[in-house]
């Protein structure tokens, strides 16, 4: 239909990355991408944190699979919440109103923003369970969350390792018009 409609139809998350860093100017225009999300009453009230930091990634795949463990979510041997992808980007807000959705804004326009220069992108709910492992004081303080904010959702970014995969079929039965 056109470039746009497309890209959406054809986005997937992608779960095998190559270790490869994204370059600085493909992660600045994905954050962008973000920051251009709408948001209720615009009020913006979001912070991204950028995480290439190797070290830190692992960290947080270690707590949150703790925190995991500890409400019994089993994960099979060597999951990895990311995916070892390079480039992981936490969103926190005040959870409150809109926020989730204002957050859902961004992640979904970050994918697809970096679908269109063929990176991949999976949208990580997990991260919320480091929460369950570590303060949440400690954890923004090494995440650079500001004051009262918490961590949303998170996105993982990288060059897919493998072959685009076919859009998952959707339910078609959720559509009513009134006409
Ligand atoms: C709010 C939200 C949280 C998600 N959390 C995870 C997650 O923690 N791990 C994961 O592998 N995928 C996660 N996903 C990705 C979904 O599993 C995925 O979007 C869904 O299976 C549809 O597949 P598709 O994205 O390839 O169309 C999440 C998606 C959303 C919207």
């Amino acid at each position: 239909m056109n470039e746009t409609v497309d890209l959406i139809l054809k986005r997937r998350s992608v779960r095998n990355y190559l270790p490869n860093m994204l370059t600085e100017e493909e992660i600045k225009t994905i954050v962008k991408c973000g920051m251009y999300a709408p948001s209720a009453k615009n009020r913006q009230n979001w912070h991204f944190t950028v995480v290439t930091n190797a070290e830190m990634i692992e960290e947080m795949n270690r707590l949150a699979l703790e925190g995991m463990a500890k409400l019994g979510i089993g994960k099979e041997e060597g999951y990895h919440i990311f995916y070892h992808a390079p480039v992981v980007i936490i969103i926190s807000s005040k959870i409150e109103g809109y926020s989730e959705i204002n957050a859902g804004c961004v992640v979904e326009n970050m994918a697809l923003a970096a679908k269109s220069m063929g990176i991949g992108s999976c949208i990580i709910g997990e991260t919320r369970y480091m929460y369950r492992q570590k303060n949440k004081a400690d954890i923004n303080r090494a995440l650079k969350i500001p004051e009262n904010y918490e961590n949303d959702i998170s996105i993982c970014f990288g060059y897919p390792a493998e072959d685009e995969q076919e859009p998952k079929p959707r339910k078609e039965n959720i559509v009513d018009y009134i006409l």
